[in-house]
């Protein structure tokens, strides 16, 4: 069955912007991005939209529909009734390029910070062996996209810009957690407690608003940020580590 979908779509760039509302055709077991996908090949031939996969996999078309941080491609229109009004906005955290296009260099800038796995000496990739157990933990880790709408929602950010320096969010965090659980990361520095002094880890109250918005229903609060927590509180309040800093 298809109806007349009511869609409030923002349009603008860095300098400003307004929503519009638009009339767009809708048929059954349609997405969001359908139906930006038609406002784009009708009434708005120059609307800005990023994506690629159509699939929830590629992580390319984050924006926030009626105010929450979405895949486009992932939201049935059916989600809503068909005379609401669904409106779709950029992210807000991060600075508008066109539309609903948005700048997400501050990401990449964050995952620079995290040094890499380094594997260890004198062994071969094919030649490593874990246990199952931390192999299913990276892995949960691993589903990560990349669409950023954990970044996107974390209000550490979202409401102050001004933390931007000094917190990497929950993304970047949680690979912190990983390679500090990893059995095999030789680095040899403490990246629990490089997390707390270099990536704002204190400055996470654990809302858990990052973990509710993860496409990939990724434990990002439980499984990484407050075990990374713990285990940084455990090193810093170590007493022999303690006296060894002194
Ligand atoms: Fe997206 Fe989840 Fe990865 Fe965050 S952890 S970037 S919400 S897939
Ligand atoms: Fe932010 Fe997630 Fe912590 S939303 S405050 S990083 S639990
Ligand atoms: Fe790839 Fe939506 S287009 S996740």
């Amino acid at each position: 069955m298809s109806y007349l979908a009511h869609l409030r779509v923002w349009h603008g760039d860095a300098d400003g912007g307004k929503l519009r509302d638009h009339v767009v055709e809708a048929e059954e077991g349609e997405v969001v991005l359908d139906l930006v996908h038609r406002l784009q090949a009708t009434e708005c031939p120059d609307l800005a939209v990023r994506w690629n996969c159509k699939a929830g996999k590629c992580g390319s078309c984050s924006a926030e529909v009626n105010g929450k941080p979405k895949l486009m491609c992932m939201t049935r229109m059916s989600t809503f009734a068909t005379d609401e009004i669904v409106t779709v906005t950029p992210l807000r955290t991060f600075p508008v390029i066109k539309d609903l296009v948005c700048d997400v260099s501050f990401n990449y800038v964050k995952a620079r910070e995290v040094p890499a796995f380094e594997p260890p000496p004198g062994l071969a990739p094919g030649e490593y062996r874990m246990q199952q157990v931390d192999v299913q933990r990276s892995q949960e880790f691993r589903k990560c996209i990349e669409c950023f709408l954990c970044q996107d929602v974390c209000h550490v950010i979202r409401d102050h810009e001004d933390n931007q320096e000094v917190f990497s969010g929950p993304r970047f965090l949680m690979r912190q957690a990983e390679l500090d659980m990893h059995p095999l990361d030789a680095r040899g520095t403490d990246r629990a407690g490089e997390a707390r002094t270099e990536h704002g880890l204190g400055m996470c109250n654990i809302t858990r608003c990052c973990t509710d918005v993860c496409p990939e229903h990724i434990q990002i609060t439980d499984n990484a940020l407050i075990p990374l927590k713990e285990r940084a509180a455990d090193r810093y309040y170590d007493p022999l580590l303690r006296l060894f800093r002194k």
